[in-house]
């Protein structure tokens, strides 16, 4: 298959009543572990990268690896610019063909965030590309950024910052946090009101971690995509890891990375049959 259209895989989600996987990639056996699992299971998803991996892998990089794994494939799959951090780097995932588009401005304050979402959208909705806005920072650990900030999602703010900055979905902060250094603590009932008067359909963040009965509960609270990057990673390096601590001397690389993308796959087709009650 030809990488899908956000919108249309947005749809897909909404008709059928599942929550959209999003999965972190950052280089070649990322990519390739990712596809296969979405395609064994025949979930709908998307591969994201996030701006600060497009320094290692930039996104014709990306692009041109996840064309080439989604050959022979028959499961729709979008890539995703993942907590964009420069409108340069919007463009260039873009230009790249990426199908969907984030845009992190949750460290401005409330009129600046709605600013730099807009003008992602007045570029974005130009090529038929949804874009995602976080209002609310989420704190933890995205590889190698650190954010300490914990600002709860305001439900106030949302209708507003919705309206105003046209984005199609919404990153919430409501107890969630990035990696597994801090533990979450997800606010359902914060999730609620927010779903109440949101406009747009919301994204959970830092899935990696949050109990699987919390993130079930969620899809009836416009709860349409989660994000999963450190399960993933996690995965990846436990890999070489272990091979490591049984032999220091190994050096089988090949069949290694080959290892690695066998466990990535089954970890991210064991997650999207989970929350997605399909196992
Ligand atoms: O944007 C990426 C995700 O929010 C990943 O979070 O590493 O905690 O699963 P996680
Ligand atoms: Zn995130």
């Amino acid at each position: 298959m030809k990488i899908v259209n956000g919108f249309d895989l947005m749809d897909y989600a909404q008709k059928r009543n599942v929550m959209l996987p999003a999965f972190n990639t950052t280089n070649l056996e990322m990519t390739k572990a990712i596809i296969q699992g979405l395609n064994s299971v025949h979930m709908p998803g998307m591969i994201q990268i996030s701006s600060n991996n497009l320094h290692l892998s930039d996104p014709e990089t990306i692009a041109f690896l996840v064309n080439k794994f989604l050959k022979g494939t028959d499961t729709p799959i979008g890539l995703h610019l993942d907590h964009g951090k420069s409108f340069e780097d919007v463009k260039a995932c873009v230009d790249a063909g990426f199908t969907s588009i984030m845009v992190d401005a949750s460290d401005q304050d409330f009129e600046g965030n709605i600013a730099e979402v807009k003008r992602t959208v007045e570029y974005c909705h130009f090529y038929n590309i949804p874009v995602e806005a976080e209002l609310g920072a989420i704190m933890g650990k995205e590889d190698d950024h650190v954010s300490e900030a914990d600002c709860h999602t305001d439900p106030a703010l949302v209708r507003e910052f919705v309206e105003r900055s046209g984005c199609d979905l919404l990153a919430v902060s409501i107890g969630n946090v990035h990696g597994f250094d801090v533990k979450p603590k997800v606010d359902l009932d914060l999730l609620k009101k927010i779903a109440e008067v949101s406009p747009v359909p919301l994204v959970l963040h830092g899935g990696s971690g949050i109990p699987f009965e919390q993130v079930k509960a969620m899809k009836q609270y416009k709860m349409l995509k989660i994000n999963y990057g450190s399960d993933l990673r996690s995965a990846y390096i436990k890999t070489f890891g272990e091979a490591y601590e049984k032999n220091h001397k190994e050096a089988n690389l090949f069949g290694l990375c080959k290892k690695a993308v066998e466990n990535v796959a089954k970890t991210a087709s064991d997650l999207v049959l989970i929350i997605n009650d399909m196992k």
